[in-house]
């Protein structure tokens, strides 16, 4: 409950990042007097539309009509496409897609989080179970988590050889979680505030975030952008080489290709962070985790690998802001884990509520 006011809390922040246009980074590209936008005129009224929660999963919230809402979100699925398995799992819970492919030969994705008192080495020897195997490190205070495919029988098997080891186990997939930017609309130059800076007052309060670290879970930062400063670095990606569990590479802080953003998400949502004129704390260092490749998709393990490296060797204090979603209700209990583990660490997590002015407590991961 605890994490859950944490997030309601942020909510302010949170439709800030959510809610600014997506063009704002475009327009942040051409704008070039040099003049502090303090003086521009203020946004009208702040208007809110009435929510419209859809009955059923998937929902997809995007709404074409809306410019601000058709932003970030970000729907593919949610848990109620997915299965918890009731067979003989020696007491896990597995979360299956029903949707997977049924041919039990195919060996699968899962992410599989540990008894809290599990080490180093016995991670080390199960994820020696999995070809592909790949594993967190508790001795240094990582959640334990072990990724890798195996089939649904295979699974079974290594469950029942390690009885109350495995706490629950979720399968992954490989899912687009931002939208593809829209079209330069041609304008080239912003001359307000968006909505969300007013409302938590970065307008008139700029400078904020000095000696705060900002992660960014997306597609990558273009941490040379004049909006950033200099205050912007790359931290770590996963998605090259794109594989399952995948490779978590640390970049050197400026390197401008590791973790370097392509598809622009990123750089809008990290400029929305932190960026000289426009951001909620254009004091803050920013720095990139890609998480999701050039094309806006990604693993969700990409995103527990990021988590997991913040959470042993990210700087304090901390923020970690991800515009990615994957359903209300999700209910992915590695990812929740890792996520957690976060927030009782002293980080401030800030997570993507839906655009769609609905309880933010529905969409903790
Ligand atoms: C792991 O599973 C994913 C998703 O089905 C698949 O794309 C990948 O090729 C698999 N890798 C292995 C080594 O089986």
């Amino acid at each position: 409950m605890a994490h859950c006011l944490l997030i309601a809390g942020l909510v302010g922040a949170l439709g800030a990042s959510g809610l600014a246009p997506e063009g704002d980074l475009q327009l942040m590209q051409t704008w070039s007097s040099g003049q502090p936008p303090r003086s521009l005129a203020r946004d009208g009224p702040r208007s809110v539309r009435p929510a419209v929660y859809p009955p059923s999963f998937p929902i997809d919230l995007r709404d074409e009509a809306d410019p601000r809402a058709a932003t970030t979100t970000i729907v593919i699925f949610s848990v109620g496409e997915f299965a918890v398995g009731s067979g003989p799992f020696a007491g896990a819970t597995v979360c299956t897609r029903p949707t997977a492919d049924p041919d039990p030969r195919t060996k699968r994705p899962w992410k599989l989080l540990l008894e809290s008192d599990a080490t180093d080495a016995e991670l080390k020897v199960i994820s020696a179970e999995f070809t592909n195997g790949l594993q967190t490190y508790p001795d240094k205070g990582q959640v334990p988590l072990v990724f890798g495919n195996m089939t649904e029988d295979g699974l079974r098997a290594l469950l029942n050889r390690y009885p109350g080891r495995v706490k629950s186990v979720q399968e992954d997939e490989f899912v687009k979680m931002v939208d593809d930017p829209e079209p330069n609309d041609g304008q080239s130059e912003r001359r307000t505030y968006p909505w969300g800076i007013q409302y938590v007052q970065a307008d008139a309060v700029r400078g904020r975030g000095v000696g705060v670290s900002v992660y960014v879970l997306d597609t990558g930062i273009r941490i040379t952008h004049n909006e950033f400063g200099g205050r912007a670095f790359a931290g770590v990606d996963l998605t090259t080489p794109e594989t399952y569990p995948g490779t978590l590479t640390t970049c050197s802080p400026t390197s401008t290709t590791c973790a370097n953003d392509v598809h622009g998400h990123g750089s809008h949502c990290a400029g929305t962070v932190g960026s000289s004129s426009y951001g909620v704390a254009d004091g803050a260092t920013i720095w990139s985790m890609k998480v999701l490749n050039n094309a806006g998709s990604g693993w969700t393990t990409w995103m527990v690998m990021a988590e997991q490296w913040i959470l042993a060797s990210g700087n304090r204090p901390a923020v970690v802001s991800s515009s990615i979603q994957v359903g209300p209700n999700w209910n992915d209990a590695p990812w929740l884990a890792s996520t957690d583990a976060l927030v009782a660490d002293g980080v401030t997590v800030v997570v993507a509520a839906g655009n769609s002015n609905q309880d933010a407590c529905t969409w903790i991961r």
